[in-house]
């Protein structure tokens, strides 16, 4: 009668709702045949950033580092550390022990970079790194001191020495002005000058990934690898001197700060994104840029997650259909929320009121359900397409030393990486599957920005004070 016809109707309503919703979560979930697909241009990638000839057209740009070998224990000294460019600004004291007492020691002090500096001029932004350095030195009781100084900043940046540093393109919702092109070391220099208060003796511009690896390197020789997953997304390694075509010298192996987020930006993943990335794309500080990047890491996982539910409820298959002023905000999902729906101590009661603090009150059950798979999905082919990479980068080096089996170990640091409930394993996971001939081990490094700037500034002072 009429109340079947209604409940076959419902039924059948709800079967074709289900269907759209997989239809769309389908875009975003990746076979193995495409994840070594991104594995195998990745790889090729590589290859056309570190040969002379098509560097220049590479979108993974393979920059040098300047950084030869990785700590062997004997580094020591007191020195300053900077960390610019990962959640926080901050400077570091790290003190060094080398020998039998060897250790690290390390006092830090977090500073706010605020909107305006980031976004202003390239001189208020270091004016405001030394307001904080002389901050930092008058709390620690040490005015006037002038001890060596390694700067992490993580941003693409071309070196021909260990001290210099010439930023190529600011990432991550940076937009200083004036300092694209300019070599990061004077900018800081010209700051500290303008201040007429103090000197400081820059000796080492260090990528996060570098000194994340150098940290893992100091307890673990097999640590070659460094890759971050925090904010932004980019991975180290160290490569043959003879491969590496932009700097002279065939011998030993140097560092090389990949900048894999650009990865994608001649369009070698758009058989793999979706409107979804191209949304993110489009409303971010650097159209086009770092597409790679913007399909892995913290800063932009919780805005593709947005724009999927704006769909999914302009199609009136979530949240009742009501599209919310909230759901509409910009940046209201940051990546600590993924992490937390996705726990999985966590009842759906729990993701009902995660979603009610972002303000989408409407949400039932279901609602719950779908944007916790939402989440998944997300997070799932962010970590896939991460170890794809990574996959691309071990049998890379295992190639480069003709080995049929590689032992290495990969130095990780990044919230992503770190807090989120299974960014992690299905990295791992990846890795393995993609790249069978190698054993990979991952490390997780307390804290490598500050203590490897330290570290890599520790042995360029030991090789200069040697060569005195
Ligand atoms: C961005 C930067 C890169 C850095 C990474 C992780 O990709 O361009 O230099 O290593 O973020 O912080």
């Amino acid at each position: 009668g009429k109340g079947a016809a209604m409940v076959t109707a419902v039924a059948y309503r709800l079967a074709t709702q289900h269907a759209e919703r997989q239809r769309v979560l389908d875009a975003l979930r990746l076979s193995r045949e495409q994840l070594l697909e991104v594995k195998r241009r990745m790889g090729e990638e590589i290859n056309r950033g570190l040969a002379k000839e098509s560097h220049d057209q590479a979108t993974v740009k393979m920059l040098p580092t300047y950084v030869r070998s990785t700590p062997d224990g004997t580094e020591h000294g007191d020195f300053l550390a900077l960390d610019l460019g990962g959640t926080n600004f901050r400077v570091l004291l790290v003190r060094v022990r080398g020998g039998k007492r060897r250790s690290v020691e390390m006092h830090n002090k977090i500073y706010a970079i605020p909107q305006e500096a980031m976004q202003g001029t390239g001189e208020e932004l270091f004016d405001h790194i030394v307001h904080c350095i002389a901050d930092f030195l008058e709390y620690m009781g040490m005015k006037g001191a002038s001890l060596p100084l390694g700067f992490t900043f993580s941003f693409p940046c071309h070196q021909n020495k260990l001290d210099q540093g010439i930023l190529l393109k600011w990432t991550k919702g940076f937009k200083a002005t004036g300092c694209e092109g300019e070599d990061v070391v004077s900018l800081l220099k010209d700051a500290i000058h303008r201040r007429e208060e103090f000197d400081l003796d820059v000796v080492a511009v260090v990528n996060d990934t570098v000194g994340t690896m150098m940290t893992c390197g100091y307890e673990d020789p097999l640590c070659e690898v460094g890759l971050i997953v925090g904010t932004g997304t980019n991975a180290c390694y160290m490569e043959e001197m003879q491969n590496v075509e932009l700097v002279e010298g065939d011998e030993g192996r140097m560092c090389v700060n990949m900048e894999w987020g650009a990865f994608g930006d001649h369009g070698e993943l758009d058989d793999f994104s979706t409107e979804f990335d191209r949304a993110v794309d489009d409303c971010a500080t650097n159209p086009g840029k770092q597409r790679y990047e913007k399909m892995i890491s913290g800063m932009y996982l919780g805005e593709i997650v947005r724009n999927i539910l704006l769909e999914f409820t302009a199609k009136g298959l979530l949240f009742r259909g009501k599209l919310s002023e909230r759901l509409k905000t910009r940046g209201i999902f940051e990546t600590k929320f993924l992490s937390q729906i996705e726990s999985d101590r966590l009842a759906l009661r729990q993701v009902r009121s995660i979603l009610q603090h972002l303000g989408l009150t409407s949400s039932t059950c279901d609602d719950s359900i779908l944007v916790k798979e939402v989440c998944s999905v997300v997070a799932r082919r962010a970590a896939q397409l991460c170890g794809a990479g990574l996959a691309a980068v071990v049998d890379k080096i295992r190639q480069n030393r003709n080995l049929s089996e590689l032992k290495i170990t990969v130095g990780v640091d990044g919230t992503l990486y770190k807090l989120h409930p299974h960014f992690s394993s299905i990295m791992h996971e990846t890795v393995r599957d993609l790249a069978p001939q190698c054993e990979v081990t991952f490390l997780q490094s307390e804290d490598g920005s500050g203590k490897g700037a330290a570290l890599i500034t520790a042995v360029a002072c030991r090789i200069r004070d040697m060569s005195y």
